[in-house]
């Protein structure tokens, strides 16, 4: 998968570097590029924001240097032909597991990270027009700009990718991947500081365990989580 990432602030991209994102990049399952979008400004200031227009706060992201890095990213000969552009936005459809799975079945992503009140509204209809792009939310809550929802949706979609995960087993039996959450989980000593393991994951019945496990998922999914349920 080939994923670019156009923001000012691309050195919050350097911890993609390390751990899993790090292998895959390693192992050429993802080929990753992180693109500074005052690169595409078009004055030696570099200028990438302006006031909005109609008044009130805050600065507006200027629609040239967005079309000028897109239009880059998407005519490059090796780019392929149908990338989904992403914006993270509180404003957006909600990013879950379900979207996370479709979307590691792209061949391109490219996120487009805003800042300030975001880009222009012109740069949506111009990309939504002309091809794929989608506002994508984290949850109801408002960061600083698109940077770190980029981050956290980059790393639940390449820990998807094939040949990612050591073990594959590992992805089927985690939180959201059934529409429940995870079951605990223990390891050794078998006592410690007084808490036992609970005696049903010793006694070897690996039915009785898969039975006490589905039976903790769908109870801590009632307790914290009852709306997945009623999904
Ligand atoms: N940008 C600012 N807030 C955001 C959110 N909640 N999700 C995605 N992108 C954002």
């Amino acid at each position: 998968m080939r994923i670019d990432i156009v923001s000012i602030f691309p050195a919050y991209f350097d911890t993609l570097e390390i751990s899993l994102l790090g292998k895959a990049k390693d192992r050429g399952l993802l080929d990753l590029r992180v693109h500074d979008l005052r690169d595409a400004a078009h004055d030696k200031h570099r200028t990438v924001d302006d006031t909005p227009t109609g008044g009130g706060a805050g600065m507006v992201m200027k629609p040239e240097p967005w079309g000028t890095m897109l239009d880059e990213i998407l005519e490059a000969p090796d780019s392929s032909d149908d990338p989904l552009i992403i914006f993270p936005s509180p404003a957006g459809e909600v990013f879950n597991q379900k979207m996370a799975r479709e979307l590691s079945g792209e061949q391109q992503l490219i996120f487009g990270c805003g800042r300030y009140e975001g880009p222009d509204q012109r740069i949506f209809d111009e990309y939504v027009e002309r091809g794929r792009l989608k506002l994508v939310s984290l949850g109801d809550y408002v960061l600083n700009g698109g940077e770190v929802a980029s981050l956290a949706m980059i790393e639940a979609i390449a820990r998807l990718l094939p040949g990612m995960v050591g073990n594959p087993e590992s992805l089927v039996e985690e939180s959201h991947e059934d529409g429940l959450l995870e079951y605990p989980s223990y390891t050794k000593p078998a006592v410690w500081r007084g808490r036992e393991v609970p005696p049903v994951l010793l006694s070897g019945n690996h039915a009785a365990i898969a039975k006490w496990r589905k039976e903790q998922s769908i109870e801590r999914t009632r307790r914290v989580r009852p709306d997945l349920l009623a999904e």
